[in-house]
């Protein structure tokens, strides 16, 4: 669906995915600053009070629906994107999700893995082509992935526990992972998108790939699955997470995402932490015969759903 308000012809326009809540939200507003704001996400509703925040403020939105864990649903949204005829300056490649329970998709994946990594990477191959020389692509990665990260190890991580896509879409993951139910498909999710920048970079040389890490964002919906104990100290956490370090808060990770996004030098392959600064993944993802591997591999699971066909569930029943 593209609900089409004003895009003045000559603006930039800015993709974003998941900009209806937490950090993609806050983003979504700065980067009106900027120019157009194509907001893509699963719920019409809440994109329509993103649009209107966006207008009344003297910005420009336009809206496409799309469920990142549905890959038909994520291709219509790209020729959507690319039908409404504006110059794109940045794609990001915000949504995620972080569900205590796996569900399965239309597809019968694990939707955390198609959710986080599988519908984004979709969604940016669909787009790459049209995308003018110097666009940049921005994933929003976590250091979850990192098995020797001591804040996300102290929060139950243990590192992307990755044997191959097929077996992520399965919900199958090296054994010794989280006990944490959820931690292990997610970590090993938002590695696929750092190992994607990482790849990206190298293939198409003539787009900047960029990864950032926003830092632990207690204030947005992400950790609504967390178990008890934990969701409570995060709330606890929220009044100071401006002030401690290792904790952002959606409104400073959005400025730090927007300069990253909008930022014209040539820098490729980086990886920024929610500050700006520059950062390093898991010993595993900066082995670039490893990063490659895992772009390939989904890249084959994506090519075994037809580029065209019916979108579950608006159009057929399952
Ligand atoms: N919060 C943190 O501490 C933290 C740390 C590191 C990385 N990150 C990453 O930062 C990004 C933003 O997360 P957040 O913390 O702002 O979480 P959030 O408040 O839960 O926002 C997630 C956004 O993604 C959208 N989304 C989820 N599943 C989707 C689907 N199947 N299709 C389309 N859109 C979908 C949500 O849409 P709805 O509004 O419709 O649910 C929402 O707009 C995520 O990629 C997350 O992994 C967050």
């Amino acid at each position: 669906m593209a609900e089409n308000s004003v895009a003045p012809s000559g603006e930039t326009a800015w993709v974003i995915t998941g900009p209806t809540s937490g950090i993609g939200y806050r983003t979504a507003l700065e980067l009106a600053a900027h120019g157009t704001v194509i907001l893509v996400g699963r719920n019409a509703d809440k994109l329509s009070v993103v649009e209107k925040t966006i207008t009344e403020n003297g910005g420009h939105a336009t809206s496409i629906v799309a469920d990142m864990s549905d890959i038909v649903s994520v291709r219509r949204a790209a020729s959507e994107i690319l039908g409404l005829g504006l110059r794109i300056g940045g794609v990001l490649n915000n949504a995620g999700a972080m569900p205590a329970t796996s569900t399965l998709t239309p597809h019968g994946w694990d939707s955390t893995f198609a959710t986080n990594h599988l519908g984004p990477l979709a969604f940016t191959d669909a787009l790459v082509s049209s995308l003018p020389d110097r666009a940049n692509v921005v994933f929003i990665c976590s250091s979850t992935e990192d098995p020797t990260d001591k804040a996300a190890t102290r929060s139950g991580f243990r590192g992307s526990r990755y044997i191959s896509a097929e077996a992520s879409s399965r919900g199958e993951y090296e054994p010794g992972g989280s006990t944490q139910a959820g931690a292990d498909a997610y970590a090993t999710s938002k590695q696929g998108n750092l190992a994607t920048v990482l790849s990206m970079a190298r293939q198409v040389p003539r787009l900047r790939f960029r990864a950032v890490e926003p830092g632990f964002n207690p204030g947005s919906s992400l950790s609504r699955d967390l178990p008890l104990g934990l969701r409570i100290m995060t709330k606890a956490l929220m009044p100071f997470a401006a002030f401690i370090p290792g904790l952002n808060t959606p409104r400073r990770a959005a400025r730090t995402i927007v300069r990253v996004l909008t930022d014209q030098s040539p820098a490729t392959g980086v990886y920024y932490d929610g500050t700006g600064r520059t950062m390093s993944g898991s010993e595993r993802v900066r082995d670039l015969r490893f990063s490659d591997r895992y772009l390939a591999e989904s890249r084959a699971l994506l090519a075994t759903i037809p580029q065209t066909g019916p979108t579950w569930p608006q159009d057929e029943p399952i």
